[in-house]
């Protein structure tokens, strides 16, 4: 405990990479966690078949919905820290993952039709709660967005979510080649070389402040704090 699910119905709004990057900061903090590679294409296994992956890190493929909620909860037991990345479709393998979340995290990127389908992510999540009787914490995580400019776009959704209730991390995961190029040669944004890779200080900031953020919240949720006003509500962004 506690586990994170990323999810998001859009392929390539940076489920992957947000859980490879909040999976190896946490262990780079000196956490022990375990990262569940529940997309079949199995992004996180080819990433940590390269150098570098930090001991108390450990990766456990789970692609069927038979064995997930099993596999979450044998990786709960052995480490603090579990981190789900999932698919970019709604099945039941997301839809049992997500059920099992201590906090789920959409990423999306800062368009409308990402926001729209970052949308459908709290509507699922909406659905497993009412099924389950339980809420089910959850919050958007902004990616690829520029550290400098906020496009009138961008401030726009994020005001769509707020109308609607939807909380969203403050960190976002902004756009670095840092973050592309630890799926090139492996490791963590401690181990790129600074002559292949720039601005690495910038996206290890990033990183910190993204983990120290889902920290918080973690522990705020854990504390019962109101943190934001989660209501029932459909969603239409
Ligand atoms: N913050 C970021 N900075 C730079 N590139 C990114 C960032 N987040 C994702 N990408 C790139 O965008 C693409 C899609 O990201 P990925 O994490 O695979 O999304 P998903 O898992 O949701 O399909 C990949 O090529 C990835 O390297
Ligand atoms: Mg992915």
């Amino acid at each position: 405990m506690p586990t994170i699910v990323l999810a998001c119905p859009k392929g390539g709004s940076g489920k992957s990479t947000s859980s490879l990057v909040l999976a190896t900061q946490l262990a780079l903090n000196g956490a022990d966690v375990t990262l569940i590679d529940a997309d079949p294409n199995k992004p996180q296994s080819r990433w940590a078949r390269l150098p570098g992956k930090p001991d108390n890190l450990t990766i456990v493929v789970s692609t069927s919905e038979t064995t997930i909620i099993d596999d979450i909860e044998s990786a709960e037991h052995s480490t603090p820290f579990v981190i789900v990345d999932l698919e970019g479709t709604a099945s039941l393998l997301v839809a049992y993952a997500i059920s099992r979340a201590d906090l789920v995290i959409i990423p999306t990127q800062g368009s409308q039709l990402d926001a729209t389908e970052a949308a459908k992510a709290v509507t699922l999540i909406k659905q497993q709660e009412k099924m389950i009787s339980k809420s089910i914490p959850h919050r958007i995580l902004f990616t690829r967005t520029s550290p400098a400019i906020k496009p009138r776009t961008l401030a726009h959704i994020q005001e769509q979510f707020r109308k609607f209730h939807v909380a969203s991390l403050q960190t976002h995961l902004h756009e670095r080649e840092a973050f592309r190029a630890i799926w090139s040669f492996g490791g963590t944004l401690n181990s790129l070389d600074p002559k292949h890779v720039g601005n690495i200080d910038s996206a290890k900031a990033n990183a910190r402040a993204l983990a120290a953020e889902v920290v918080k919240v973690l522990q705020q949720l854990e504390s019962n704090k109101p943190l934001s006003q989660e209501k029932p509500h459909e969603v239409t962004v």
